[in-house]
């Protein structure tokens, strides 16, 4: 998995792409090669995969020089780290001497790297700067670690395995509502790592439609209004919308999630949806789980989803943000990072409870996996056919495009 597809193999899974997007149905689910296929997952690996931004964390996580945090994406890893410089880093995290992973931790905190093979070691500017034992004319100066794309976005930051399309377009586009969260001064009250056994495109799929809502989460469902049929959604939406200003918030003509890219960008969304009636944020019982964010007047009442490329999602509620973020492991498995982002300063135990503030994503994330694997089960079957899409699925048709027009090149600029 993950390695360099042969000349060969590259054809003939070019040539089986070609045929599968010939028969290709719009607005149909996609066909099982597409899950089951190694070559084809080999292929949008590089096209897709790499070459998308991962959401690696908030600045917030790398306070002091020398923080890290390693990031793995499929057969990749990034160690993303403050230099002693004050500079945020991405590298490549593989030995330049034989190749070993050098950071083993999710998050540490260290003065060098040391690679714990051999012991050659590494500047936090990635220069190595000691290989023991090595021929006297030894020159160190070409073997640094390699650096990989780094993306700050009003204090999120981004990595890439590739070159990925600028992230421009989506910072000053999405500068005023990220603004009014304050995204730039958030901190990570709660990180949680999901394995989801099945195919990564099938848990972000999931995640772009809520058609499944009304029968997969009771406790989301009785809290968000994504689900309710247009007339009676626009009346809830109307209630938000006139408290809106006296909250702190405007009006954004962005109205909905969309993953295109505008020319050669990343793409991004933004929109806000009102809650039901009586929810101020989504907690248990509808009251506020933490301070306000930002500088926020009071609650609207609304929720508003963020989206930076294909697999990087948002969901800022007044007093705090979820972040979602969806990486393949291999063809058959994939991981789902979940953040929960609360004003900075405010403390666990006096301005919030973290069971409290991570109930609700906790509890719809787990439902999510169990109807992700049955989807997986499905797939694999023989009697499975791609089945048509509903009204209700448009973004996830959307995002479906997106991907194959990624994984042809036709969305690259
Ligand atoms: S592989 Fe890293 S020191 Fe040998
Ligand atoms: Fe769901």
């Amino acid at each position: 998995m993950g390695r360099p597809i042969s000349i060969s193999s590259f054809a003939t899974a070019e040539a089986r792409l070609k045929a599968l997007l010939n028969r290709r149905r719009p607005g149909f689910s996609l066909e099982a090669d597409f899950y089951t296929d190694p070559d084809i997952y080999a292929l949008e690996l590089r096209r897709v995969v790499y070459r998308n931004w991962t959401l690696a964390g908030h600045v917030s996580e790398w306070r002091v020089p020398g923080d890290y945090r390693s990031v793995a994406v499929a057969a990749e890893s990034a160690i993303v780290l403050r230099g002693t410089d004050g500079r945020l880093r991405a590298f490549a995290n593989v030995c330049r001497h034989r190749g070993s992973r050098i950071c083993l931790d999710e998050a540490g905190r260290a003065d060098a790297l040391t690679c714990p093979y051999h012991g050659w070691r590494y500047a936090t500017d990635g220069q190595l700067t000691h290989a023991r034992d090595m021929p006297d004319d030894f020159d160190r100066t070409p073997y640094g670690l390699k650096p990989l794309p780094l993306a700050e976005v009003h204090g999120l930051v981004f990595v890439a395995f590739a070159d990925a399309p600028p992230l421009t377009a989506a910072r000053d586009a999405l500068a005023e509502p990220m603004r009014w969260f304050g995204f730039e001064d958030l901190e990570v009250a709660a990180r949680r790592r999901y394995a989801i056994p099945a195919n990564w495109k099938l848990a972000i799929e999931n995640y772009q439609e809520c058609y499944h809502c009304a029968t997969a989460h009771a406790e989301y469902a009785a809290r968000h209004t994504l689900m309710l049929a247009p007339r009676r959604r626009a009346r809830v939406q109307q209630g938000m919308q006139s408290r809106l200003v006296a909250a702190g918030l405007e009006d954004l003509a962005v109205d909905r999630i969309d993953t295109r890219a505008p020319a050669g960008q990343t793409g991004f969304g933004y929109s806000r949806t009102a809650l039901f009636d009586g929810y101020l944020t989504g907690s248990r019982d509808g009251k506020p789980v933490a301070p306000l964010l930002g500088k926020l007047a009071g609650y609207d009442g609304g929720a508003s989803d963020f989206s930076f490329g294909g697999c990087n999602f948002l969901l800022a509620y007044s007093d705090h943000v979820v972040a979602y973020v969806f990486t393949p492991v291999d063809q058959h498995n994939a991981a789902l990072s979940v953040l929960w982002l609360v004003k900075r300063g405010a403390e666990a135990g006096r301005d919030y409870d973290e069971a409290g503030l991570t109930w609700l994503w906790d509890r719809t994330t787990e439902q999510d996996i169990e109807i992700i694997c049955n989807n997986a089960r499905g797939l694999h079957s023989q009697h499975y056919e791609p089945g048509p899409l509903s009204t209700m699925e448009r973004a996830l048709a959307e995002w479906l495009e997106w991907y194959l027009a990624e994984l042809t090149g036709d969305g690259r600029a």
